[in-house]
């Protein structure tokens, strides 16, 4: 893969941060080190001193003193090494990317903590996008990724997507509009990524299914572009196995994914991470070097000492307990939906994620229905009369 291709010049002009090189340094250094580089504050002068974290199964997590000092204190830019290396072994056992033993500069997979995945993402598509840049997207297209990337001025090119997901068909359609060979002439302009949520899709709640993922990534080599996997709902799936992911197929090194744990730890701690190509992993580190500097240390830390109390294990049981209780809102849902909805609108049953995309028949712009009037009215059998007004 030829990496620089990809980036923008001012992500390509990104040098590491002296002070936070020094901090990945203080990291990794004995406490007898008294550092005077860095604007490290002394913690001792800050008013938390320490503190005991309840969980659902009645046990604890301590931050005592020392624990303390350290959540209030300054971190790696990539993220605390132990929670990395957590998170790395979790990646491997779930995903089991071919890229893991590749040359650094060929691929290697690597990780990097993110405030959520939001922040990561956008930082992906920032160093990605140039005005003028084509990007395949697909419609519905989640309304965070729209806000993030239209004001860098790129084209999205819409792919037609179904209950499964993206059709493959369309895609390869709009890319016919090129020739393989294209994507080494940068005046051909050929579109240097596709943009999916591939499981429980916000909004539309859809999940692409693994043919069709196979197909996506066969055309992502044949026509040179990344692919950028948003996966938030990915312990979100409600049947077992999982759909292997774009991340276990990519013998490349093309695929950039991204986690988040806002939907079944917490979406205020605002911890998400970035998988990927380390050549784009270190472009994007460096950026959170010069913005966020880091995600919450505090954070980290709660998030970290919960994930080694469960260990793996601990944690895949709690995601089926998240994914039991959201299976049966669904159905809740779903059940509401057809007492109320049948014959006046359409949808698909989710296999995953929070979302049902609810199509009214024979009304195209739902807004101000749902606006104006839906919300003086009860949920779905309000809405139900209300449609039926508006016909
Ligand atoms: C598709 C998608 N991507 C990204 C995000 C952002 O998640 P996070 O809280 O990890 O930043 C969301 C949140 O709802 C989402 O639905």
């Amino acid at each position: 893969m030829n990496y620089t291709r990809f980036i923008t010049a001012a992500s390509a002009a990104r040098k590491p941060s002296a002070i936070r090189v020094m901090t990945e340094i203080l990291g990794k250094s004995s406490k007898s080190v008294l550092s005077l580089a860095t604007g490290a504050p002394n913690p001792n002068t800050f008013p938390f001193k320490t503190a005991v974290i309840t969980t659902d199964n009645g046990e604890t997590i301590q931050f005592d003193e020392e624990m303390m000092k350290r959540a209030l204190q300054y971190s790696q830019s990539a993220g605390l090494p132990e929670l990395l290396s957590w998170l790395k072994q979790l990646q491997v056992k779930l995903h089991n990317p071919p890229t893991i033993h590749y040359p650094p500069s060929q691929g290697q997979m690597d990780m990097c903590v993110t405030c959520g995945s939001q922040e990561g993402l956008c930082k992906v598509f920032e160093m990605i996008v140039n005005p003028g840049d084509n990007i395949l997207v697909n419609e519905p297209i989640y309304s965070g990724t729209i806000h993030a990337v239209q004001p860098l001025g790129c084209n999205m090119i819409n792919i037609s997507s179904d209950e499964h997901g993206i059709i493959p068909d369309s895609l390869r359609e709009i890319l016919s509009r090129w020739k393989p060979e294209d994507s080494k002439n940068p005046e051909k302009n050929t579109p240097k990524f596709l943009y999916t949520v591939p499981n429980g899709n916000n909004p539309a709640g859809n999940s692409l299914t693994t043919n069709r993922k196979k197909e996506i990534y066969e055309l992502a080599r044949k026509y040179d572009f990344l692919i950028i996997e948003d996966d938030p709902y990915y312990f979100m799936q409600f049947n077992k196995p999982w759909a292997p992911t774009f991340l276990s197929m990519d013998i490349d090194g093309r695929v950039i994914r991204a986690d988040s744990f806002s939907k079944v730890l917490s979406s205020g701690l605002r911890i998400g991470f970035i998988t990927g190509p380390k050549p784009l992993i270190e472009r994007i580190v460096l950026h959170i070097q010069v913005s966020t500097m880091h995600p919450s240390t505090f954070a980290q830390l709660l998030v970290s000492q919960l994930l080694y109390q469960w260990g793996e294990e601990g944690f895949l049981a709690h995601v089926d307990r998240v994914i039991d209780f959201y299976r049966k809102q669904r159905d809740a849902l779903l059940a509401a939906a057809d007492k109320w909805l049948s014959g006046l609108a359409e949808w698909h049953v989710p296999t995953a994620g929070m979302f049902l995309w609810v199509k009214i028949k024979g009304l195209h712009d739902v807004r101000k229905l749902i606006e104006e009037k839906a919300f003086k009215k009860e949920a779905f059998q309000g809405l139900a009369q209300l449609i039926k007004e508006s016909l």
